[in-house]
């Protein structure tokens, strides 16, 4: 354990804490939990790709690196097969370990920074797959007591980039693997009208799970900052829902509106309202609304956590005034 140490962030934001502890196996877990060394408060780090920093932080990062992945055999069967992960294993180089080994369900969630731990927090999804349509359980360790539980699927109440990680056990539990339900044959989901247009522009009817990886990798990259390129947080806010009216009264008005039903209402694209309330490829000081997708805020170079508040609240503030929406953020701010 050290002090004042700098946190890797995605973002590229200057940010330091009391305490940073890397865990890479279970004895060591287990030894700190019971050993009483941890002091409140505690910041559980995966890739650190979907936080803010805002500030110093007075307590102990923990930030681990355990490692592993194997097929859980006595459990699979002809169809469908576990897999557990660990929580410190590179998401991405998860997807690509299940593609090479033909278990099937991940290709959609390629290419997405942070850790197979931060997974189920946020409940990550991309074109047209969340985490919580493959994740079978979650093996975590309460911080207070040290003991050990599985969550299944449902007690981790997933939503919408949420999960139970996020509400109310928040900072509670260390996630130590998942473990994911994934399918021997492949069945690709090409539905997301983006991926769909371009695996016909490609020339692809029915893509292998390589060519659907390639296919999302590329449109991915084509819109988002690579974070060895540019400092960012993913998409900064979620997507907002509206109650069916309300949608159809901004349909009036804004005809091009892009939105999607959901059961709630309709899903408004946030990047179309950021984009139409003027912030494209705006900066406030060193942040910057990203020039291909309005819902990623961007480090200009030397940004401070504050800067990306303040930009926040501008943007928030220009949508919430044109169209009467409140948008949320996605990323975590600390
Ligand atoms: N759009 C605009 N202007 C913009 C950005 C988007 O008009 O500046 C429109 C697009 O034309 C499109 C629609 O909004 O019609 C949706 O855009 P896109 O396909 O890029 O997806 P998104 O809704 O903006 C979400 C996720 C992303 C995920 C993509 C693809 C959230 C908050 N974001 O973005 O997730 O990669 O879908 O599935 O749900 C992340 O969470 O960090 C993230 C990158």
């Amino acid at each position: 354990m050290s002090s004042k140490m700098e946190i890797y962030n995605t973002f590229g934001l200057h940010a330091t804490a009391d305490r940073y502890l890397v865990i890479n196996d279970e004895s060591q877990l287990r030894q700190f939990l019971s050993s009483g060394q941890l002091s409140q408060p505690y910041l559980i780090l995966g890739g650190g790709s979907n936080m803010v920093f805002t500030r110093h932080f007075s307590g102990t990062i923990i930030h681990l690196e355990n490692k592993g992945i194997r097929l859980l055999a006595p459990k699979s069967s002809a169809e469908d097969c576990l897999v557990e992960a660990a929580a410190g294993e590179v998401w991405d180089d998860f997807v690509h370990h299940c593609i090479g080994h033909g278990w099937h369900g991940t290709e959609n969630l390629v290419a997405i920074p942070g850790t197979v731990g931060a997974a189920p927090v946020q409940n990550l999804g991309a074109y047209g797959v969340e985490a919580k349509d493959i994740i079978h359980s979650v093996r975590a360790f309460e911080i207070a007591t040290g003991r050990e539980r599985i969550f299944t699927n449902d007690e981790c109440q997933f939503a919408y980039r949420d999960s139970i990680f996020k509400g109310v056990l928040k900072n509670q539990y260390i996630i130590w693997s998942v473990v994911f339900r994934l399918q021997r044959e492949f069945h690709p989901d090409i539905q997301y009208k983006a991926l769909s247009e371009a695996l016909h522009s490609a020339g692809i009817e029915s893509p292998t799970p390589q060519q659907l990886a390639d296919t999302i990798t590329q449109v991915r990259w084509g819109k988002l900052p690579r974070p060895e390129e540019m400092g960012s947080a993913g998409s900064f806010f979620k997507n907002p829902v509206v109650p069916a009216e309300q949608y159809h009264k901004l349909k009036e008005t804004y005809p091009d509106i892009v939105a999607y039903p959901v059961s709630e209402g309709y899903k408004l694209a946030a990047g179309w309202l950021i984009e139409h309330a003027g912030w494209k490829g705006r900066s406030l000081g060193r942040c910057g609304v990203y020039e291909k997708q309005a819902l990623v805020l961007v480090n200009r170079g030397g940004c401070t956590g504050q800067e990306v508040l303040a930009l926040a609240e501008a943007v928030t503030e220009a949508v919430r005034s044109q169209f009467s929406v409140t948008l949320q953020k996605e990323a975590i701010i600390i």
